[in-house]
């Protein structure tokens, strides 16, 4: 069979570099390694970049934060990301940042082509301003009360009470994150990137079947509301590149990060001798895929198309979008200890545990995938340990023993290889179409069935007959030999393990097309160990570690919001006797479930009262039950997303841990009216 030969280019979504790797992020990074490896596997040229996005706010005020300038920050964050990466083998072409002068270049060579050719527009805005810190500020620099329901905290667009998404502009006694101050509102002129004129460009290319069915419908809501030019530029002070010919001005993060793919190619081609334009210039038949996750769509499936079309370029072969990781069954959660850093993974799991969980539970589709860790423990031991390794170690120490590690002449079963070898091209489309879960089960069924062979072959007894030594030979050649077939499938999985069996079975790389070449009379190396057991502790002591982990950081941050805030404007008594405050007893408090900061408390004040407060970062729900607080008894029910909030209790403090429930005297009953 002769298949051509495909030039690859495949990227993941940058990673921010103000913070570490952490699991989730992993679910990309090896969902597209395994892609990649499989594809170069086949014989196909296929190039991995990635790099940090190193620009933005977030990462200036970090640096800030921190002492040291935002150079100094993404250096350093981005030494950690590799070595995250590099110890997940991860296998990156290039790996670069989006603060390099590759990047600069081409993001200008491609904003003065948008310029020239009228996709620019200039705009004046009214924004947020911080009057302390001189600044604009980005939605998530805003807190303030949510406009619809008065939750306390919130961010400036939505609401993680109520779920109301709004404009920063309508919260309530609204503060900047960043210095306490109040913001303003402040002119300023911004450059724009007219999306609209690719309106057309954009639904035949969404017709033309680049993008996975849920995303082309999500694309075609947003055509329905109709396409806004997209704001590219950033007022100083900005960590980012300055727009030419506008001093003070810089492009927005999200601009030069998808042209960072770009960069990071450039810098692979400079090195390498590759010809970049063979590769990005309009209709090249090299494919171009760009693995993501489905919070980015956007970014990819809209802005990226268009100003790619509109500067010259060629437009991504597909899209592939994946879900979002949760652990146990709910979001990655700090004080549960499951918001678990790669760092900390590696400090007690082998990655290649992770990475065939994962492909156990990837398919082609954008839905979430959860990492259970007591199925992660059986899963990994079950197949890799129980079925897979579990041949290999089955058949290699008679080949030693009693063949000095030569295997036979023939294999026995050459209908078990056979069926095994026709096996890999289904297993290959299915590696081909991202249906790693697929590509398992099917590997797995294979596993099961060299197993059966050698349970029913019964070398250890075959081993005790005289003259029979043929026999075993063949049968241990046998297994060895489809012990190879598995691990060929399973390399883009497994490739330090893959790489440990080619040394035992002293071979050439595997690769697809070896698939068929059978080892016979061949020498074979010692066998070692090739994967331990998952143990149940080392789950734990990540879990362990991971927590304190996160508290050592959370201690770090101290908010100075709240307790700067000014005094409100006055009330007049008769207001003030209108709120009528109760002391209540905590019959209940219970987390709650998709809502990151909030507990249901059931309270007792004579009647029984349902509240939903945001109390869960200080308190844990067992702390509460039984414990007495003061609430707001006449405050208006309101709807909330998980259900009626039947008043208020009330608690001080600046949030996070240092937050604090009103405890009365326990002499005091439920019901007694505070005044
Ligand atoms: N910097 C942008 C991407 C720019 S691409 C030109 C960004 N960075 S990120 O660090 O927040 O996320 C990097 C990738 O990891 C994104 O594709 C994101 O969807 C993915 N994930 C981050 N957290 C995740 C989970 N919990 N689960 C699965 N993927 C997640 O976005
Ligand atoms: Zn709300």
């Amino acid at each position: 069979m002769t298949r051509q030969q495909r030039n690859i280019l495949v990227t993941s979504a940058l990673p921010y570099a103000n913070g570490p790797i952490h699991l989730g992020h992993l679910v990309e990074y090896i969902q597209t390694d395994i892609w990649v490896r499989f594809q170069k596997m086949r014989g196909h040229t296929c190039y991995y970049v990635c790099a940090d996005d190193a620009h933005g706010t977030p990462i200036m005020l970090k640096a800030e934060q921190e002492g040291i300038t935002p150079e100094q920050l993404i250096e350093r964050v981005g030494e950690e990301h590799r070595r995250d990466f590099a110890d997940f083998a991860i296998r990156f072409d290039n790996y670069y940042t989006t603060h390099s002068s590759e990047n600069k270049a081409i993001v200008e060579a491609i904003y003065l082509r948008l310029r020239e050719t009228g996709h620019i527009e200039r705009r004046v805005i009214r924004q947020a301003f911080d009057p302390e810190k001189k600044m604009f500020l980005p939605d998530r620099y805003i807190r303030g009360e949510c406009p619809k329901c008065g939750a306390p905290d919130q961010y400036g667009d939505n609401c993680e009470v109520c779920g109301a998404t709004y404009d920063p502009t309508e919260l309530k006694n609204p503060v900047s994150a960043v210095s306490g101050a109040t913001p303003i509102e402040k002119e300023s002129e911004h450059y724009f990137f007219k999306l609209s004129d690719f309106e057309d460009m954009l639904r035949e290319w969404v017709k033309a079947g680049h993008l996975q069915p849920e995303v082309a419908n999500k694309l075609e809501e947003w055509f329905e509301v109709g396409l806004e030019d997209w704001d590219i530029s950033r007022d100083a002070p900005y960590f980012g590149f300055e727009i030419p010919d506008a001093p003070g001005k810089y492009f927005y993060v999200w601009l030069d990060a998808p042209i960072g793919y770009f960069a990071s190619f450039r810098h692979l081609c400079d090195r390498e001798g590759i010809d970049f334009d063979a590769f990005l210039k309009p209709g090249s038949d090299a494919e171009m895929y760009h693995f993501i996750g489905k919070d980015i769509i956007r970014f990819h499936g809209l802005f990226w198309p268009a100003v790619l079309a509109g500067s010259g370029f060629r437009t991504p072969t597909a899209i592939f979008a994946h879900g979002f990781l949760t652990v146990n069954g709910q979001k990655m959660s700090k004080s549960r200890g499951t918001f678990i850093m790669a760092r900390t993974y590696l400090d007690h799991l082998d990655p290649e545990y992770l990475r065939y969980y994962f492909a156990g539970k990837l398919g082609s589709g954008i839905d979430d995938l959860d990492l259970n860790l007591e199925d992660f423990q059986l899963r990994v031991n079950s197949d890799l340990v129980g079925k897979v390794v579990n041949i290999a170690s089955r058949c290699a120490g008679f080949i030693h023993k009693r063949f000095s590690g030569r295997l036979g002449r023939t294999t026995e079963n050459t209908a078990l290889l056979s069926a095994m070898q026709a096996a890999t091209d289904s297993i290959a489309q299915a590696y081909e179409e991202r249906e790693y879960a697929k590509a398992m089960r099917e590997i797995m069924a294979l596993a099961d069935q060299v197993n059966q062979y050698i349970d029913e072959r019964k070398p250890w007894v075959i081993a005790k007959q005289a003259g029979s030594e043929d026999e075993l030979q063949a049968i241990c050649t046998t297994g060895l030999n489809a012990f190879k077939i598995l691990m060929t499938c399973l390399k883009p999985v497994l490739p330090l393990m893959a790489g440990k069996v080619e040394a035992f079975l002293n071979t050439e790389p595997l690769c697809w097309s070896s698939i068929d070449q059978l080892l016979l009379e061949h020498e074979i190396s010692a066998f070692k160990p090739l994967m331990v057991r998952v143990e149940e502790k080392a789950i734990h002591a990540m879990l362990e570690d991971s927590k304190q982990t996160m508290e050592s950081a959370a201690e770090k941050t101290v908010s100075k919001i709240l307790t700067e805030e000014p005094i409100g404007d006055e009330i007049s008594y008769d207001e003030f006797a209108k709120v009528d405050l109760r002391i209540a007893r905590i019959l209940k408090a219970e987390e709650v479930e998709g809502a990151d900061k909030l507990l249901r408390l059931t309270l007792d004040i004579g009647e029984q009262r349902n509240v939903f407060a945001g109390i869960k970062s200080a308190y844990k729900p067992e702390e509460l039950e039984g414990k007495l607080t003061v609430m707001v008894a006449n405050l208006a029910p309101r709807k909330m997303r998980f259900g009626l909030s039947e008043g208020m209790v009330l608690a001080a403090g600046p949030g996070g841990k240092d937050l604090f429930l009103l405890h009365p005297d326990e002499g005091a009953a439920p019901g007694m009216r505070v005044k």
